[in-house]
Formats: C-alpha cells, structure tokens, sequence
C-alpha cells in the first residue's frame, strides 16, 4: 500500500495508566470523520512486571541504566503482546492498520521545576517491529518543551465527542490520577488532574488486604472515615494549586500518606474509607470551584466500576448529575486508548494534538515521533 496519499482508516491506541492495571487497546476506525470503536481489550500485566513499575514510579527503588534498558524494551513487549492480540481477535491484517498510537507507561512525571520532564518507557521501535505498523510515540514531551504540562492529553478528544455547546459538561476520568475535562456552555474547553483516585486505593488494598484493587469499594465499606486525617490529607499544596496543573504517582503515594497517620489511630479499613472520600471530596471540590456551570458529570476509566466511589460522588456532586460515559454510547473503560489511536491520527495528518488553554503550552503543537514499520523482509 502506498505511504502517500494513504487511505487507510485504522488506527490502534495503546496505553496502560498510571493504575499499572494493564495495557489497554482500542482499535479504532475513522471513517469519514466518524469514530467507531472495532475492537479492544485490556492485556493484564505480570505480577512481577506490575510491581517493578510500581516500586519505581513511586520512587522506592533506583535503577541501574542497564535495568532501565532492560525494562524499557519488556514494557514494550507488553504493548506488541496487547496490540497483536486485539489484530488476532478482530482478524485484522496489520497492513491494513494505518499506525499504532503508543503512550507507554508513566514512569516518572515532573512537569514543573528548571528541567520539567516527563518519562514514558515502552520502546516504540519494538513495537513496529514486532507488529509491522508505524508507532507513534513520546506524546507529551513536545508541549513539556513548549512549557506546558504534557497533560492531560484527553480534553481535545473529550469536546470532539461529548462537548454539547450550551451544556455545562465535565468529562471525569478516574484512573491512577482523576482528571477532568471542562466542557463550559460557550464551548470552551479546560481541564487538569484533580489528584489521586485508583491509585493510592489500589495501593493501600494490595498492602493490607493483597488484593490489587478494592472491588466496589467493598474494602473502604468496612471502615469509617477520619475526618482529621481526611482534613491533613486535603492541606495538600497541590489541591489548591490553580490550573495548569498534572500530576502522578511520584507525589501521591504511600510514603505521601503515611506521613499524615497516627500509629494506632485508625484501622486499615478507616484510611480506605478516608482514600475514597480524598478522591471524591477533591474531584467535587474541583469541579465547584473550576467548573461552576456544570451540569452533568460523565465518568469514565476504571473507577466507574467501582460503586462505591461512584455513590459517594453521587452524593457530592447532586444536584449536578453522575453518569458513565456508557450512557452515551463510549466504553468508559478505553476512551484513553481511543484518545491516543486519534493522537497518532492526528500527528500524521499534521495537526497539533494539545490544548494550550488545558495543558498551559505556549501553543499548538504536533505530537509525537514516527517510527516506521519494517519493509517486508
Ligand atoms: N469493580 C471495581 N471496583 C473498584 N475499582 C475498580 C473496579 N474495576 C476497576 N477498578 C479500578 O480501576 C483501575 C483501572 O482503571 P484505569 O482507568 O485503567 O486507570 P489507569 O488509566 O490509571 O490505568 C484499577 O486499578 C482499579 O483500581
Ligand atoms: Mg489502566
């Protein structure tokens, strides 16, 4: 097929968060301006694999450079295995998949200071040459380089497919690290990390219940919350900080909330219960204070799923309505996937892929670099 005046209108995004849940892929097809989901699934992580990204991105651990190296190109491995398993699934050929769109995983994300940078690993060369489709990766570096936050990188995607000029929506995404998207009436679009959500829930579940997540919130159920540690928790500087603003693991973590225990002053089951009141009190809290004519709230990422997390925000945010992004017809759970399939859409097409008014760039920028598949040897 020829690379110029290419036709082809597939495209595949890869991702896995900051949850380090799994990889997640979406096979998407944009056909005349349209965007249709094909196909998509979520490739697990090892255990070992998943704590070593872990420990790392939390800063408990250094690395070695030829460690680094190493995990570099099995991350990679990983999103081959994810993107060659939904092709298999779908019974799509590569070549007809115009390019894969890879984010990679987050292993350190400092957007601020006098050498702000962001680092995700998952070398993209392995991608091409195991799958046999152009990558494109290395997103967020561009509008880093150009002083913005990197991220968040959805809120374009968002307006495209859910923005409803005269509505007030917010697009909630409650991965790792919520973030949302601001959808004011008159159409503008704003947004930002809120703070923590999955992540340190997932956290405090595997350390005291070793179980890689709270399903439904079941875990925070038993506990009651501390309104003090609630409180101590909340002084955080980077809940008031004014937007742009990101962040990740490399802030939120348990060493982050250990500081703010009392030996003996609350049970595994409170600090759940307090973490999922942190993370539904600072996305409420956000969206009064940033997005003041929201009306309806959409939900999306893997803390839809969870009931109890959902309720709570219910509550908070009423009389503004919570729903999941599935009401209107988008999987909740690979809308991140989707984004960055459009992202490599967007890079070959030569169009930028940020928001400045979102991410703080000093202005549009194209994102992401092209490594090209191997010619048929
Ligand atoms: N039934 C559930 N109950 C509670 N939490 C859930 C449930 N299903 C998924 N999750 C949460 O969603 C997370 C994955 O969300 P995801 O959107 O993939 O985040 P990220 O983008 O950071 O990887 C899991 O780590 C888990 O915390
Ligand atoms: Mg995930």
């Amino acid at each position: 097929m020829s690379r110029h005046g290419d036709s082809r209108s597939l495209y595949l995004g890869l991702i896995s968060g900051t949850s380090v849940d799994s990889i997640d892929a979406a096979l998407i097809d944009f056909n005349a301006g349209r965007l249709e989901l094909r196909a998509c699934l979520s490739h697990p992580w090892s255990n070992p694999i998943r704590q070593q990204i872990l420990a790392l991105a939390q800063d408990e651990t250094a690395l070695d450079l030829d460690a680094f190296g190493r995990l570099d190109v099995e991350i990679a491995h990983g999103f081959a295995d994810a993107a060659l398993e939904v092709l298999k699934q779908s019974d799509t050929p590569a070549h007809v998949v115009r390019a894969i769109g890879s984010h990679g995983q987050t292993l350190r994300h400092r957007p601020a200071g006098k050498y702000p940078f962001t680092l995700q690993l998952g070398d993209p060369s392995v991608i091409a040459e195991r799958c046999r489709i152009d990558v494109i990766a290395d997103f967020r570096r561009a509008d880093i380089a150009a002083g913005g936050q990197g991220a968040p990188l959805l809120p374009a995607l968002h307006a495209m497919l859910l923005g409803e000029k005269g509505l007030g929506r917010v697009v909630l995404n409650l991965g790792g690290i919520a973030n949302i998207t601001v959808l004011a009436p008159d159409g503008r679009v704003s947004g930002f990390d809120t703070g923590p959500a999955n992540g340190l829930l997932d956290a405090w579940c595997l350390r005291h219940r070793g179980e890689p997540f709270d399903r439904n919130g079941g875990f925070a159920a038993t506990g009651k919350v501390d309104a003090r540690l609630l409180d101590a928790l909340l002084t955080d500087d980077y809940f008031a900080l004014p937007p742009p603003k990101s962040t990740g693991r490399e802030h939120f973590h348990l060493r982050w909330l250990s500081k703010h225990l009392t030996p003996g002053q609350q049970t595994p089951a409170d600090v759940q219960a307090t973490l999922l009141e942190l993370t539904a009190r600072s996305v409420t809290e956000a969206i009064a204070r940033h997005a003041p004519e929201t009306r309806e709230i959409l939900a999306c990422g893997g803390g839809v799923h969870n009931v109890r997390l959902m309720q709570r925000l219910r509550e908070l945010l009423a009389p503004r309505v919570l729903c999941s992004t599935a009401d209107y017809g988008i999987d909740p759970d690979f809308l991140e996937a989707t984004a960055f399939a459009w992202l490599a859409r967007q890079r070959l097409l030569g169009l930028p892929g940020n928001l400045p008014a979102v991410t703080g760039a000093r202005g549009p920028r194209v994102l992401g670099a092209i490594y090209s598949a191997p010619d048929t040897d």
